[in-house]
């Protein structure tokens, strides 16, 4: 048994909902939203494929009603606004923070030993805006920006390569924005056989540039943020963390040292259990990628001083 409260019913939070309940990676779920009506009829919707589907799991939808979310193991934010086309992640920081700052101040009145996923943008200004805010122990709060980027990397480079995705592995740190995040390319994989031996230098940086812009890509042709892959991820670390699976996930992390940096929160990679972040895993990075790991630390840096702490 196990309970997944969902903030936000926007396209993000009802996919993250969507995959929680069909794939049974929660027994019960909890779709809430401050808009009346439309967690209610999300949650009613996707219960009505439940039949079909032969789904195991309960998801409800709520208006505000934070009660229903008690006791939460794992509480997925995805509330505030997401991004229109032209806009960076970074501009959403002032209406973002105080509906992010209040709604875990809510999530945890009602579940006060929950692990806190964050999905909100900036993603990790706003994962370090919950610790300021919360002082929480740094291993139950994680954003999932580099879950989504990795498999984003893990999709242009299986395009690239012309490969069965499921055989492709790839990771990207750094932050998740569109000119701070590192698709290491130099470790990407096709079954064991590095990516640089099965494609030249230029598509190789291309997959990258993909990838670094690959929520901008999906906002101009959709007109809004992407959903379908970042709830995905959302529901994908939260199962690492059901399942105490221990599966190496790229999160935003509280660094306190780890690839020489402190006091931000960044995508480093982690392994994901029970306890949520269990440890921070790292890599011996080549000179050139601990360089661009700096400067992506330094731009997060930057948005962090915009907060209002
Ligand atoms: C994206 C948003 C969710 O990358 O940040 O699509």
């Amino acid at each position: 048994m196990s309970k997944v409260s969902v903030i936000g019913a926007g396209n993000v939070g009802a996919t993250a909902a969507n995959v929680l309940v069909t794939e049974g990676i929660a027994s019960e779920v909890v779709l809430l939203d401050i808009k009346e009506g439309v967690s209610e009829g999300k949650a009613m919707d996707i219960m009505q494929s439940a039949n079909i589907l032969k789904l195991d799991s309960v998801l409800k939808g709520v208006t505000n009603d934070y009660a229903a979310t008690a006791d939460s193991d794992v509480v997925i934010i995805t509330s505030g606004i997401p991004r229109k086309p032209g806009m960076t992640r970074e501009e959403l920081i002032g209406v973002n923070a105080g509906i992010v700052k209040s709604v875990t101040e809510n999530v945890l009145k009602y579940s006060p030993n929950a692990i806190i996923i964050c999905v909100s943008n900036p993603m990790d200004t706003m994962t370090y805006l919950i610790h300021k805010d919360t002082k929480l122990p740094k291993n139950r709060i994680i954003g999932m920006g580099g879950a989504l980027d990795s498999a984003r990397f893990r999709y242009y480079l299986s395009q690239a390569m012309g490969c069965d995705y499921n055989d492709v592995d790839g990771f990207v740190i750094g932050g998740h924005g569109d000119t701070t995040m590192i698709p290491v390319t130099r470790l990407a994989v096709n079954r064991g056989v590095p990516a640089s031996e099965i494609l030249d230098a230029a598509t190789l940086e291309k997959v990258a540039a993909d990838t670094m812009v690959g929520g901008a890509t999906l906002t101009g042709l959709l007109g809004t943020s992407a959903w379908y892959a970042p709830g995905a991820a959302a529901a994908s670390v939260a199962k690492a963390i059901l399942t105490d699976s221990k599966a190496m996930i790229t999160c935003s992390a509280l660094v306190e040292g780890e690839y020489g940096v402190s006091d931000l929160c960044i995508g480093v990679p982690c392994i994901l259990g029970k306890n949520g972040i269990e440890k921070i895993v790292e890599y011996k990075l080549t000179a050139e990628e601990k360089e661009k790991f700096a400067k992506s630390a330094e731009a997060v840096r930057k948005t962090n001083a915009d907060l209002p702490l």
